[in-house]
């Protein structure tokens, strides 16, 4: 077992000109809910630089000819927009055909509190948003962590979510599977397991749910995005890692993509800005 895929998150098609036009007092709220945004000197339309960004990073899978991509969620800022997510499938198509990309759902793709409409819309544009798929012996799951942050409308989905993990993770286990990694859109946690509640991170009576079962089945890693910068955190031997934005970056992470390394010794990874992607990786 040795290869490489590529994490990318939040192209978000729409945020950077949804954000040109906040006013100083809606940065300034932003900022107290750890949301850097940074006041645009213009107002912009359209969406030029998530286009410019993510055609980088879609040259970049191209050139380094991962496993396949993980795309963690929010692909556009308003799933309304026929337009954001006819540029989104517009790039995503110039992906090699013998490159899969995995989608998985983010909050501006299904809303913070996910409805039975926003689902079966999703669904229909993207696929199924709980899933998994095994390459070289190692087993990857996907859940929507939008329902795991507020079922409040869809209580059902929470608790089928729960259901998938503990049998896909025990089949998988059952398999023989070297090694499982989780996507998600929200990170679990951004520095302790055990920390409060906010906008960011899964609450913490869900995160507890999914922590045990993960542990149980013993995931190594998970990978979300939704900060729209990097973070690095850990619950006993489980890694947790947020990747920074394919698009507006909150925070000083530039816009970039990761890409992740899995061998018999581990997952180890790395984070690249669009404008020093490497030509190649060696394992
Ligand atoms: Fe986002």
């Amino acid at each position: 077992m040795a290869f490489f895929f590529v994490q990318m998150a939040d192209p978000q098609f729409g945020m950077f000109a949804f954000f040109s036009t906040l006013t100083d007092e809606e940065v300034e709220e932003r900022w107290r809910r750890r949301l850097f945004v940074r006041k645009a000197p213009e107002i912009i339309t359209g969406f030029a630089d998530e286009s410019r960004l993510y055609t980088l990073a879609i040259e970049a899978s191209n050139r380094l000819k991962p496993a396949f991509v993980a795309m963690c969620g929010d692909m556009v800022n308003d799933p309304k927009d026929q337009n954001q997510l006819d540029e989104l499938f517009r790039i995503t198509a110039m992906l090699q055909d013998d490159i899969p990309i995995h989608w998985v759902s983010g909050n501006h793709d299904v809303g913070d509190a996910p409805t039975t409409e926003s689902l079966a819309l999703y669904r229909e544009r993207f696929g199924p948003d709980n899933f998994s798929f095994d390459h070289d012996g190692c087993h990857f799951a996907v859940i929507n962590s939008s329902v795991c942050y507020n079922p409040e409308n869809v209580p059902d989905e929470w608790e089928s979510i729960v259901q998938f993990l503990k049998d896909d993770l025990s089949t998988a286990r059952a398999n023989g599977c070297e090694d499982i990694i989780l996507f998600t859109h929200h990170p679990l946690f951004l520095e302790r397991a055990d920390e409060g509640d906010g906008y960011f991170v899964i609450p913490r009576d869900r995160r507890k749910v999914i922590l045990d079962i993960l542990h149980e089945h013993d995931v190594s890693s998970v990978f979300a995005g939704h900060w729209h910068r990097n973070n690095y955190a850990e619950d006993g031997k489980l890694q947790m890692v947020v990747t920074g934005a394919v698009g507006y970056p909150l925070g000083d992470d530039p816009s970039g993509l990761r890409v992740v390394k899995v061998r018999g010794d581990g997952v180890t990874h790395k984070y690249y800005a669009m404008d020093d992607l490497p030509d190649s990786i060696a394992l």
